[in-house]
């Protein structure tokens, strides 16, 4: 297939054939799949991530294939016109995935895995990838080509950016049992590794310096990589005073993140009644937790702040 995809991609033909079309429709069932990635996890890489600049070019062939249609379920009270090759992901109760009613989008070409929480109003756009039992919270939004891990909490109104061209970049990735808080947004690529928590309005992008106070170290994006935060780390919104001498004139600061501390624990707020989760009494969750047994995780929902995943 990924021979086909890019003799298409690279040579366009005067039209587009009933081969081309069924070409396409299969490549968008594999990343429904999620058999094809547009990234994905390659222990000799650098970053631990390697681009699949082919599957991007298939995703891109789609946005030249398809012609502007219809998708209204009532044109007159509710209008929706887009390209005909992306329609709505289609889905079933099979799939195991709660799609809350009110107003949210998966794009065709995305891919949702079981345990996945849809909170209305979300958008997740075609090459996405999410993995289980992850929720993306109201008004949040994944963009194309991000790479979702296993129970994360994509808080209300975080933005993970999409990075679809160019093909060669790497998109933004989150990896497993992410936290990333409300109002924060994630772009250019960049990696957040395992278990790290994003407080409240968190913003990164390959310009803004992360400060770790922890290691007395900043991270920022080059041209080989892109901005990297560590495993573990409990990242908050900052502000730095501005080197320029007119800035500093002014008492001007910038904005910046700051690592205040590396924590592999399991932050589950107290007071959650899993009974809510339909997995058992509280105590029974307690003995889960060995580490803290006045904490405990949900073995049901994302780990971090569990209360507010109840949804
Ligand atoms: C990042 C977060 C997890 C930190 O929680 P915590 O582990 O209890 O951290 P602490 O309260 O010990 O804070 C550590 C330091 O960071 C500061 N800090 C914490 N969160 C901050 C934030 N969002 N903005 C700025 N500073 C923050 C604290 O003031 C403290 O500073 P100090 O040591 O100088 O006093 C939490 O603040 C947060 O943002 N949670 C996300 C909530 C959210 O968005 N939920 C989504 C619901 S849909």
């Amino acid at each position: 297939m990924q021979d086909q995809i890019e003799a298409l991609f690279d040579a366009p033909p005067p039209a587009y054939t009933a081969e081309h079309h069924s070409l396409f429709l299969s490549f968008k069932k594999a990343l429904n799949r999620g058999a094809v990635r547009a990234a994905e996890p390659d222990d000799a890489a650098p970053t631990g991530w390697r681009t699949n600049p082919w599957v991007k070019k298939g995703i891109l062939l789609g946005f030249r294939m398809g012609s502007i249609v219809n998708m209204s379920v009532d044109s007159s009270k509710l209008p929706f016109f887009d390209k005909s090759t992306y329609p709505l992901h289609p889905f079933s109760v099979a799939d195991g995935v709660r799609i809350v009613p009110g107003g949210s989008s998966i794009r065709d070409g995305a891919h949702i895995a079981r345990g996945v929480i849809c909170m209305p109003p979300m958008f997740v756009n075609v090459g996405a990838y999410v993995d289980e039992n992850t929720m993306i919270d109201s008004h949040a939004l994944v963009g194309s080509c991000a790479q979702i891990g296993r129970n994360c909490h994509i808080s209300a109104a975080a933005q993970i950016g999409g990075v679809l061209e160019p093909v060669g970049a790497l998109p933004v990735i989150i990896e497993d049992d992410v936290l990333v808080g409300g109002n924060s947004g994630i772009y250019e690529g960049t990696i957040v590794k395992r278990r790290a928590v994003l407080g409240t309005g968190v913003i990164l992008n390959r310009s803004i310096p992360v400060y770790d106070l922890v290691r007395d170290s900043v991270y920022s994006a080059s041209e080989e990589k892109p901005l990297i935060i560590p495993e573990d780390a409990v990242v908050v919104p900052g502000s730095r005073g501005v080197l320029h001498p007119t800035g500093q004139k002014w008492g001007l600061s910038l904005s910046c993140a700051v690592i205040v501390k590396i924590d592999p624990g399991i932050r589950c707020f107290r007071g959650l009644d899993l009974a809510l989760c339909g997995i058992g009494p509280r105590n029974k969750a307690a003995e889960v937790n060995s580490r803290n047994p006045n904490q405990f995780q949900c073995p049901h929902l994302s780990p971090h702040f569990c209360n507010s995943s109840i949804k």
